[in-house]
């Protein structure tokens, strides 16, 4: 027998066959199966009631035609029952659930399963996301970006796709005047080798404080931006080597977040790359001069009719709006994507609804085809007196400190609960749980919302933390050390499952796909974690009714497997978050 990896597409195949056979005008009849409320089953098959309203039939009726129309192999894998007004209920028997922990026993076989009901393989994906500004630090702001963004690109190439990381880098703008002025007057270059970063900041700053004191200062920073703006050799160098410092501290942090990108084109890159977009949206009548500036109006919108996308500066210079609109065009060209995520603070939402409505009547306008393009939001992080996270003092935390603290806040309950640990273990653990309760902390949450950073429950054994299931998985290791065994080994010969807790684990594994796809689907990495929060406790009452180390060796062996498939699943989805797991804590 092969097993479905997600159990629902099985039962989704089942019914509409069964539609067909019963008469039913099967092309209408959708059977729309979801994950059930757990008291009535594990999957419920909604489409009866619309299709019987539809066509004024008895839907209780309709739902019994269809069950008595079911293949015989879909009843002998599940417990059926009609409910309410026409829902058709369905419980996975015990066999089905050994079935499906037998199939899937490693990672590829649950990649495999994946890719078959995802919807999305082979599809090719483009994730913008991180992006921040250069000669600057990564402050908390740029946290969601890059953990959601990672683990939305671990989601989709778990389900099949293609990805394609790009981080859309703010590389250019009118910001270098300033900072070129100050760094050819005021540089330390000790300090620059140092903590380049804060020394370009410092240097930002005071190029800034005398602008503003001094005219001709001001008037020198304008020079210095025309100069590299028109190709200045030397200022062309500053500012280059200005985005390669810069970038090699962001990949210091990107390293702990366990992201690689395959593309950094920022903004810079499309300079050469507007005027095309300017003379083709003029052509095609969309753009038009207003003010000196260069807009889009949308007159079916009823804001944007009124408040125009401005897609080129009444100075004539380009900015986020064009460079992002040639941005679309490019990758259209040169990567062939089904679409491009862009992974931002949803406090830029007006201008993505502006881009992705320029870019569509551009693209028809052109005879070219539009890939999707979805702005996957976030909301803000904020302090415990939820307004957003400052330090004491009112500045923005720097990334690399907020990192820093997690790391040693860890440290402190690894001293504590594992002090026989050698120094080197505990500091790794530490790294693991510290990163990774600020990862988990930021994924757990529906990620359109707010959320209050707290150092207390983040890093804590209870509740649903990166510590809790970190231990989680650290424990399940456990078991298999003691008994001289690795993870997968000792299952031949094990026996059916038989206790309702063994029942109980089996059932929640395979939920793992249904976890899985809410996440791919709705891009909302939270539904894994709740899944993953749900297994490590399903997981203790398993262990804490049945005991594994059994003298009966067909017992243990049955039960040796379910703690293998809980420990594989937990791994895969700690590793599709992006978190590190550790065998010992
Ligand atoms: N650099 C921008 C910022 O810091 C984010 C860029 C997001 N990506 C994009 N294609 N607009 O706000």
């Amino acid at each position: 027998m092969t097993v479905a990896f997600n159990l629902a597409t099985a039962v989704e195949a089942a019914l509409a066959k069964a539609a067909a056979a019963a008469g039913l005008d099967a092309a209408a009849f959708s059977p729309d199966v979801r994950p059930a409320d757990p008291r009535h089953g594990d999957y419920q098959a909604n489409g009866v009631l619309g299709y019987a309203k539809s066509r004024k039939l008895n839907p209780r009726a309709t739902a019994e035609q269809l069950v008595a129309a079911l293949a015989p192999e879909i009843r002998d894998e599940f417990d059926i029952a009609i409910a309410g007004p026409g829902f058709i209920n369905f419980t996975a028997k015990a066999h089905l659930l050994q079935a499906w922990v037998d199939a899937h026993a490693n990672r590829s076989a649950l990649e495999a399963g994946a890719a078959a009901s995802s919807g999305k393989s082979g599809q090719v994906w483009i994730v913008d996301y991180s992006s921040p500004n250069t000669a600057k630090q990564m402050h908390v702001g740029h946290l969601r970006s890059a953990v959601i963004g990672e683990a939305i690109c671990r989601l989709l190439a778990f389900g099949g796709a293609r990805v394609i990381r790009d981080n859309h880098i703010g590389d250019w703008g009118t910001q270098f005047g300033k900072l070129i002025w100050a760094y050819k007057r005021q540089r330390d270059d000790a300090a620059l080798a140092s903590e380049p970063l804060e020394e370009f900041e410092r240097l930002y700053k005071a190029g800034n404080n005398a602008a503003e004191a001094d005219p001709t200062v001001l008037d020198e920073a304008r020079q210095e931006l025309v100069k590299l703006q028109s190709g200045d050799t030397e200022n062309l160098a500053i500012w280059r080597h200005i985005n390669e410092v810069s970038l090699a501290a962001f990949q210091k942090i990107y390293d702990l977040l366990g992201i690689h990108f395959d593309l950094t084109l920022g903004e810079s890159f499309y300079n050469d790359k507007v005027e095309a977009v300017y003379e083709s949206l003029i052509r095609a009548g969309l753009a038009e001069t207003s003010q000196g500036a260069l807009v889009v109006f949308h007159p079916e919108h009823p804001r944007f009719k009124t408040q125009p996308f401005i897609i080129r500066k009444s100075d004539g210079a380009a900015n986020y709006a064009s460079t992002d609109l040639a941005t679309i065009r490019y990758r259209t060209e040169h990567y062939h994507a089904s679409g491009a995520l862009y992974v931002v603070d949803k406090r830029q939402g007006d201008h993505f609804e502006q881009l992705f409505l320029t870019a569509k009547k551009w693209f028809d306008k052109e005879g070219w085809t539009l890939p999707r393009l979805e702005h996957v939001d976030f909301g803000t992080v904020l302090g415990e007196n939820n307004k957003p996270l400052k330090t004491r003092s009112g500045d923005n935390i720097r990334l690399k400190d907020l990192l820093g603290e997690a790391v040693e806040r860890a440290r402190r309950l690894v001293d504590e609960k594992s002090a026989e640990l050698p120094e080197g273990e505990r500091a790794e653990i530490a790294s693991i749980v510290g990163v990774g309760s600020v990862q988990y902390a930021d994924l757990c949450q529906n990620r359109s919302s707010d959320y209050v950073f707290s150092w207390d429950k983040m890093i804590s054994l209870e509740g649903n933390t990166a510590a809790y299931l970190l231990y989680a998985v650290s424990r399940i290791h456990s078991i298999f050390r003691k008994l001289g065994l690795k993870a997968g080994e000792g299952e031949a010969g094990a026996t059916a499952l038989e206790t309702p807790t063994e029942i109980a684990l089996a059932r929640r594994l395979v939920k793992f796909a249904d976890a899985l796809q809410a996440s791919i689907a709705q891009l909302c990495p939270h539904f894994l974690c709740t899944y993953l929060y749900e297994l490590a406790g399903e997981f203790s009452a398993f262990y804490s009714a049945d005991k594994v180390a059994v003298d009966d060796l067909a017992i243990r062996a049955r039960r040796l497997q379910l703690c293998a498939r809980t420990l594989l699943i937990l791994e895969c989805g700690l590793n599709i978050l992006a978190l590190k797991t550790l065998q010992r804590m």
